[in-house]
């Protein structure tokens, strides 16, 4: 099938275009820079996901779209909220595969999304879910909680904990995270991709070890025969009232930091990986294996 990736150039966009290539599919992906999305047989269009119509583009002539895209960065309006940012682009794609006659859609999110979290990510995600489900689409929702690899946001904190003496950490010292391989992520997404039974659903998805980031950094520290660190972790309160200026200088959209450390965020991202196991080819591998 000819596949549609938006998001190709992120953390899990990069694993998940090898995957279908390597199932055999061919890869056009959306990108706002072309240059960082080039890869061999990948065909690159240019744009913004808030530009319907560099997404009708991209969305004319495949067979099925991903929507990986992370709204913690660079935005052309920061001014925006970032919930603003996420729907708008999902409702693009959403129109375009309308008109377009493209019925497959497969969205990444995270675990523990809920309407009625009192954090603004996972309230405003399950209305996202609820759009893309809603539009009548084949639609899939993957959750994925703490994503293990080179290059993702929350694993780059477990890796800097490892290699160092005193490990200053962001997350809360009680959250308990669902831990997934970047590369398990990637082909539970391929997995799902030919797979009806998957239509109209949301999945946890994730390994059977569930970690704090305490726990995390010792298994990786040993892994690294290193020492223990000592772990300070950072009053979220005080990131809170620093997270706007972060927004401002780093162009992130509004809302984007404070939903990170603000209410709510310290829950647990553990879900149920259960359900989705028997549309998966291989079981996940455990966190010390994906280490
Ligand atoms: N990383 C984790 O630990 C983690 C954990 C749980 C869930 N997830 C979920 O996994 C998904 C992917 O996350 P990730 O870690 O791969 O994110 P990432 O590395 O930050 O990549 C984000 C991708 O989104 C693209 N993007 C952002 N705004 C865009 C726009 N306006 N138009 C077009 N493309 C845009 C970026 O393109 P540019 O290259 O142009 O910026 C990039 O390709 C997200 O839904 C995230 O919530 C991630």
């Amino acid at each position: 099938m000819r596949i549609l990736v938006l998001g190709a150039t992120g953390f899990v966009g990069r694993r998940l275009v090898a995957a279908l290539q390597q199932a055999g599919h061919e890869v056009r992906c959306l990108a706002r820079d072309p240059r960082k999305a080039e890869g061999p047989g990948v065909e690159v269009v240019k744009g913004d996901m808030l530009d319907p119509e560099a997404v009708s583009r991209a969305v004319d002539g495949v067979h099925a779209v991903y929507f990986c895209v992370h709204t913690l960065s660079k935005q052309a309006d920061p001014s925006a909220d970032f919930m603003d940012v996420e729907r708008t682009g999902l409702r693009n794609v959403i129109d375009a595969a309308q008109r377009h006659g493209v019925r497959r859609v497969v969205y990444v999110t995270a675990i523990g999304t809920d309407p009625a979290s009192v954090n603004s990510w996972a309230r405003g995600r399950a209305q996202t879910e609820r759009m893309l489900f809603d539009s009548g689409l084949d639609a899939t929702v993957l959750r994925p909680g703490m994503i293990v690899g080179h290059g993702g946001d929350g694993f780059a904190m477990v890796e800097r904990g490892a290699r160092s003496r005193v490990a200053v950490l962001m997350a809360s010292r009680r959250t308990r995270f669902r831990t997934i391989a970047v590369d398990d992520l990637a082909g539970a997404l391929t997995d799902v991709l030919d797979e009806p039974r998957a239509y109209g659903k949301a999945f946890d998805v994730g390994s059977d070890d569930v970690l704090t980031i305490d726990e995390m950094i010792d298994i990786a520290a040993d892994h690294l025969s290193r020492k223990h660190p000592v772990k300070v972790h950072l009053p979220r309160r005080a990131l809170a009232v620093v997270g706007p200026l972060i927004e401002r200088v780093a162009g992130m959209p509004r809302g984007a930091v404070g939903a990170f450390v603000g209410p709510g965020s310290e829950a647990d991202l553990v879900g149920d990986a259960k359900p989705i196991r028997a549309l998966l080819t291989s079981p996940p591998r455990s966190f010390r294996e994906s280490l």
